[in-house]
């Protein structure tokens, strides 16, 4: 008798990107609908604030495959190994409310740690505001720009994980504090399905439960209620970390009194 698997082949394909595996795992309305797929740019998030000029639909993807000047947050470099990494940005043209701005990079951090269970059976976990982590390290990071023009606010929303990386392809300064889901689980995941399974949550949560993110947040949150180290505007404070507030602000106890933070980096 033969036995027919439901479950999608996660294996790497081990070569280059395919769109059209994407396009066939997706069951968006608007995000990922037109892909623009670069073997090798500088960073996907200038090449997504390009499409603003050239009127592309809102929800367009840039994917690459390697990243010369990848961009991190707070003006670090995002290394990626080409092939193995999934480094890409998408355009939100919408009006989005100034207010929900500080919620997207939670939203985009839930869609990713649902998106990435989904196809791999692995919890990642979220440390404030939005990186990805898997065993205390980090194996992926978000960065959102936003720019107001005539009250209207134009977002890219761009996102680096490591997927199929081993431990030779992780640089040597992040050794001990980045992995990858290939490092965490020893095995090797599709790309492709696993980028269309962050985009259908993501669209999922962005048009409808803009209410559920904040407990979703925390619900993934690895150091809720934990002693930390935080970095804010040039000062280090001990402190306790206490949630997020509605705007996605960090709740820090420190000396006793709990203070909110709009930026700033949580030290475990
Ligand atoms: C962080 O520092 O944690 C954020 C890293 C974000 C990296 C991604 S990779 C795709 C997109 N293009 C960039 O240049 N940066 C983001």
């Amino acid at each position: 008798m033969k036995h027919f698997s439901i479950l999608p082949n996660l294996k790497n394909n081990c070569g280059m990107f395919s769109v059209k595996q994407l396009q066939a795992g997706l069951n968006t309305e608007f995000l990922g609908r037109e892909v623009k797929y670069l073997e090798k740019t500088f960073s996907t998030n200038v090449d997504a604030w390009e499409c603003f000029q050239t009127q592309k639909p809102e929800g367009t993807l840039i994917i690459a495959d390697h990243q010369d000047k990848g961009r991190g947050r707070r003006q670090s470099k995002w290394y990626s190994s080409e092939g193995k990494s999934l480094t890409f940005s998408f355009m939100l043209q919408s009006k989005i409310a100034l207010e929900k701005l500080g919620i997207l990079p939670l939203l985009t951090g839930v869609s990713i740690v649902k998106g990435i269970y989904n196809m791999s059976n692995i919890l990642l976990g979220l440390k404030w505001p939005n990186d990805i982590m898997v065993s205390r390290k980090k194996m992926g990071g978000i960065l959102i720009e936003s720019r107001t023009v005539k009250q209207e606010h134009s977002v890219v929303v761009g996102i680096g994980l490591n997927i199929n990386e081993s431990e030779d392809d992780i640089q040597d300064e992040l050794q001990g504090q980045a992995t990858s889901l290939h490092i965490e689980s020893g095995e090797e995941f599709s790309r492709e399905l696993i980028l269309s399974s962050i985009l259908n949550e993501f669209e999922k949560l962005y048009l409808n439960f803009w209410y559920d993110i904040i407990p979703l947040w925390l619900e993934y949150c690895i150091h809720e209620n934990d002693k930390i180290t935080f970095h804010s505007n040039n000062k280090i404070h001990q402190g306790t970390f206490r949630g997020i507030t509605e705007t996605g602000h960090a709740k820090i106890q420190i000396n006793g009194k709990t203070e909110t933070f709009s930026a700033g980096m949580v030290t475990l």
